[in-house]
């Protein structure tokens, strides 16, 4: 839930103003068949208004840019229409195409200009605490080309051989040092200008907008990621969703 109350950047006219695209297109296969993954309800409201609700959430952010489902565009917009945001926060919404990565520019093509800062964040991230977006905008600021949140690991992660046939045992080639790796989330915070140029110029598959800034050549930071601000991909992800929904509600006293 959005939280007005929270201690945000301030948004005065000598600072950056801030977008956020919302990557919102995919059909989300692994979470098994039904409506698109975005459109999926969590706590009776749709899981991407969760994922609106959390940039407009920081007081920085003055335009949310939502990448629909493409054949799907005009379906959100009636959605968002009948889900108030906060005044300060206009929406423009945008049908999205066959990868992430094209959805994202699509969503970066229809940037107005006046903000010079864009958040890049996932619909299926519809948890992320204020704080964090409010820490990625502030690490943006402060003179960073690229922010992401990132967390430690839990795990450790081997790299191995893939096998051919899924199933079959991999051999394992090596063990990175887990205590130099992290997790990374969104929203992935970037000056406009950085971002707009790696979508430009950079090509092939990535898995993340920060790792076409790193082929820039830039220097992109890690800040504090957040547990909450986990990606639902798969079945067991909505159970802890809902989970985390009820615990604030208590927490909230409604
Ligand atoms: N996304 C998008 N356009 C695409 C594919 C993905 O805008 N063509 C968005 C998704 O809607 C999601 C985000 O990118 O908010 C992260 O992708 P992911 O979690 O992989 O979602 P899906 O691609 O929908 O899921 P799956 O890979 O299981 O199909
Ligand atoms: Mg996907």
């Amino acid at each position: 839930m959005s939280d007005d109350s929270r201690p945000s950047p301030p948004a005065g006219p000598s600072t950056a103003r801030t977008a956020a695209v919302i990557p919102a297109a995919g059909r989300g296969v692994r979470l098994g068949p039904g409506a698109p993954k975005a459109l999926r309800a969590l706590g009776g409201t749709p899981m991407l208004i969760h994922a609106v609700r959390a940039m407009a959430a920081s007081r920085a952010v003055s335009l949310v840019v939502v990448v629909a489902p493409p054949d799907g565009a005009a379906e959100v917009k009636t959605l968002l229409d009948a889900h108030a945001l906060p005044e300060r926060t206009d929406f423009l919404v945008v049908p999205g195409g066959r990868s992430r990565q094209e959805s994202v520019k699509l969503g970066l093509d229809a940037l107005p200009p006046g903000h010079d800062i864009v958040l890049v964040h996932d619909a299926a991230r519809p948890l992320v605490p204020v704080d964090t977006v409010d820490a990625v905008i502030e690490a943006v600021r402060d003179g960073a080309p690229a922010v992401v949140p990132a967390l430690p690991l839990a795990d450790t992660v081997k790299q191995v051989e893939p096998a051919g046939t899924p199933g079959e045992p991999e051999p394992v080639v090596a063990t990175p040092e887990r205590s130099l790796l992290r997790a990374v989330q969104t929203p992935q915070g970037f000056d406009r200008a950085t971002l707009v140029r790696a979508h430009e110029t950079v090509t092939g598959e990535v898995t993340d907008d920060a790792g076409m800034v790193e082929q820039l050549g830039l220097t992109v930071v890690a800040v504090p990621g957040h547990e909450e601000a986990f990606k639902v991909t798969r079945p067991l992800d909505l159970v802890l969703a809902e989970a985390v929904l009820a615990r604030r509600r208590l927490n909230d006293g409604f």
